[in-house]
Formats: structure tokens, sequence, C-alpha cells
């Protein structure tokens, strides 16, 4: 499908040049481009699609072809329904924990991995706080390229090891992600590697708005009234609204819902834009929260954020720690999906609009599960504690229980 590119913020149009990021005129916080297909070439049908297969059916709306069998095997992942939960009718589970990488960052990856194939690149490299880092290791892992991966030290165990065994060059460094996302770009800007760091690739979001669309395929077109996901750099958040708004804009579906991007409230600098209104402006802020895949401060896709959900009637709420870590084990105990702080957030922005009045109990919620909790177990680890036994103790508690 032939696209081109235009800054979110100036409106700028560029071709899709294989050098070209951003805005000249805007710069790399700014100035974020965004895909723009030809759509009135486009006459796709509700039966184009099925529930499970795999992002690549939505090739006509993504600006790469696929190459290999483990690029079929992104996406795809399950929409799990509950009723009851939270004392809603019905509330739908997105989990993206169990995709190739056990995240959401796989549909975002396998993109970068493609477009560097295409443009003839020999190494590809991004700043991560663990996902983004640990999908592009392992997508790029059966193909030539050479993967080079900086992340803050602090990253958890589960994603460092998913880098290491993938065999990527890594960097962790004794920063924050903030700083690390910089001195990537600097390298990577000098060696001339392909670039797949948040927002500033702006074929990136095209892999993640995959989501939205099988959100509406998978609940057979019935559109949400809410989707909650977590926010960091702002690029998954403003993927959602997007992939959305083009269902809605072909005509497969006639409205859009309220996407609702839930930050911690230790680092909310999107939120805080957001409110501040426009012109949206981007902020670098102190981050501090568990949840380290958005423990961002200077987020690089603010402007794309807010300027989406203004139009699209989104918004952005914030929950502390303490909810976030609570949503982990509640939502674990109650649907069975494990979810990492960051992927809980969500959950625990529904269960405070829930508690705020904010979604009625006929009203269908979304949520969307964008890492697996065994990608950062230490996190949860202190709120679940376990006493282990000797053999006879346990022998004598049983005594007399049946199970
Ligand atoms: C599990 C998880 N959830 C949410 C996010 C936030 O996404 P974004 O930075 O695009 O806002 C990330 C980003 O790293 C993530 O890994
Ligand atoms: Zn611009």
């Amino acid at each position: 499908m032939t696209y081109h590119l235009k800054c979110v913020n100036c409106q700028k149009t560029y071709a899709p040049d294989p050098d070209r990021y951003t805005c000249d005129a805007c710069g790399d916080l700014k100035g974020t481009l965004e895909v723009v297909y030809d759509y009135h070439r486009l006459h796709l049908k509700r039966e184009d699609f099925s529930p499970y297969e795999g992002l690549f059916q939505f090739k006509d709306l993504l600006p790469v072809g696929s190459h290999t069998s483990i690029d079929e095997a992104m996406g795809g992942t399950p929409l799990l329904e509950f009723e009851g939960l939270l004392g809603l009718d019905r509330v739908l589970i997105k989990h993206d924990g169990v995709g190739f990488s056990s995240s959401f960052k796989d549909r975002a990856s396998i993109m970068a991995v493609n477009k560097a194939l295409e443009l003839g690149y020999d190494t590809v490299y991004c700043a991560s706080t663990g996902n983004a880092a640990s999908s592009l290791a392992l997508a790029a892992a059966h193909t030539p390229l050479k993967t080079v991966i900086f992340v803050p030290a602090t990253i958890p165990k589960g994603k460092l090891t998913q880098l290491l065994v993938a065999g990527a060059q890594v960097l962790p460094i004794k920063t924050s992600y903030d700083e690390v996302f910089d001195i990537s770009l600097k390298i990577g800007r000098e060696k001339g590697w392909y670039c797949r760091n948040s927002a500033i690739n702006p074929y990136l979001l095209e892999g993640k708005k995959t989501a939205a669309f099988e959100i509406l395929v998978q609940n057979h077109y019935e559109v949400p009234d809410f989707v909650f996901v977590s926010v960091g750099d702002g690029t998954i958040v403003s993927a959602l609204m997007k992939g959305f708004r083009e269902f809605r804009d072909l005509g497969l579906v006639d409205k859009l819902p309220r996407v609702v991007g839930v930050q911690a409230e230790g680092a909310a600098a999107v939120k805080h834009v957001f409110e501040r209104g426009e012109p949206f402006e981007p902020v670098a802020e102190k981050a501090d929260t568990i949840a380290d895949s958005i423990s961002v401060g200077n987020p690089r896709d603010v402007v794309k954020a807010c300027t989406f959900a203004r139009a699209l009637g989104g918004t952005f709420i914030t929950v502390t720690d303490e909810e976030i870590l609570k949503a982990i084990t509640e939502m674990a105990a109650t649907t069975g999906v494990f979810a990492e702080p960051a992927g809980a957030t969500a959950y625990a922005g529904l269960k405070t609009m829930v508690q705020g009045g904010e979604v009625a109990p006929d009203q269908l919620a979304c949520v969307v599960v964008t890492g697996n909790g065994l990608k950062d177990i230490d996190a949860v680890r202190s709120s679940t504690p376990v006493t282990f036994y000797e053999v006879d103790q346990v022998c004598q508690m049983m005594k007399g229980e049946t199970t």
C-alpha cells in the first residue's frame, strides 16, 4: 500500500525516504510522524479479517510486507471475556502478554526488523525500558541483522535474560531510561544503524495499531465503550487510537471507543501535558514508579498521544504504585491473567473509573495487558509472601483436611 508521512505537529508531509524519521522543522520530540495511507483506494470488508490470523492479515494498512514464518507468529493474541468482573456485566482483556517475547512490543519490533531488511541495513538498535528491546532482539534473531540494545541497568532480570539469550549486544547503562534514549540516538545516528526507538520510528506505531484492529475483529465488530492501556512514551496509546480511527474511517465500525491512557502517579508526564492543553509541549519531569516499563519522565510521543486524544475523545488518568501492585494479584486471581506492573496498570485504571462511577455496569470495557507478569517477578514478590515448609510440617497441617 502506498503511503506518506505527516508531522503530527505542523502537518508537513514527507516522502517515506529510508533515513526519514521525524520532521525537520519540529525536531525529534515535537515532530513525530504519522503514516498516512491512500485510504480512498482501500475497500476493505469485515469478511477480509479473521479473529486469530495474526497481524499481517492487515497488510493493506501496514507499511511493510512479511518475510518469514516468525513474522506470522506476531499478533493474534487472545481477547478474553469475563462476566461480573469489577461489578461490570462484561469486561474484555486483550492479553498481549502471550506473544513472541511476551509483550505488546512484538507488534512494533517486527515492523522495525522488516523495514531494516527492506532498506538494506545490517544493524538495528534501540533504547528501551526492556520490552521493546527484548522483542527486537528475539524478532531479529532469525535474520542477518545485528542488534544493539541500550537499556537502564535497572532492567528486570527476565527482560535482560531475553536479550542475552537472543544474542544481542546489550549495553545496560547506569542511568534513567530517558538518558539512555538520548545516548542511543546519538550513537545510533553516528554509526548509521536502523533506529527502533519509540516515537522516533513512525512505522512502529503501525504494528501496534493492529491490536485495535484485533479487538474489533475478535469482538465481532462490537465497539467497546472504553479501552484502558498504560502509558509511558505514549506510542501504544496513540497507536490504539489510530487503529480504531482507521477502522471507523474505512466504514468497518461506526464509532470509536473512549481510549483511557493510564499512567503511574509518579510518572505522569503525558497526563500533565494533556491537562495543560494546546499547543502540546514536550516536558522533562522526574519519573518514579515500580512499573519500570512506564517509568518515563520525558515521553517521546507526548505530542501525538495528546493530539490524538484531543481529536478522538481519549483521556489520561493516574493510579498509585500501591494500586498497580494490588491490580497484579487481583487480576491474576480473578481472571488468570498474570501481568507485569505496566500491564496491570490498565486494570487498575479501569477499577479507579468503576469506583468513581465513570464506567457504568452495562458499559463494555476492554483492558489491554501489555506485558507478561513473568518478565518482572521481583516487583510483585514483596506483596505475595510465602512460607516454605518441612515435609513433616505439611503432612501434619493437612491431616484431616480434604482437598
Ligand atoms: C508492558 C508495557 N506497557 C506499556 C508500555 C508503554 O508504552 P508507551 O511507551 O508506548 O506508552 C510499555 C513500553 O515500554 C511496556 O513495555
Ligand atoms: Zn513538523
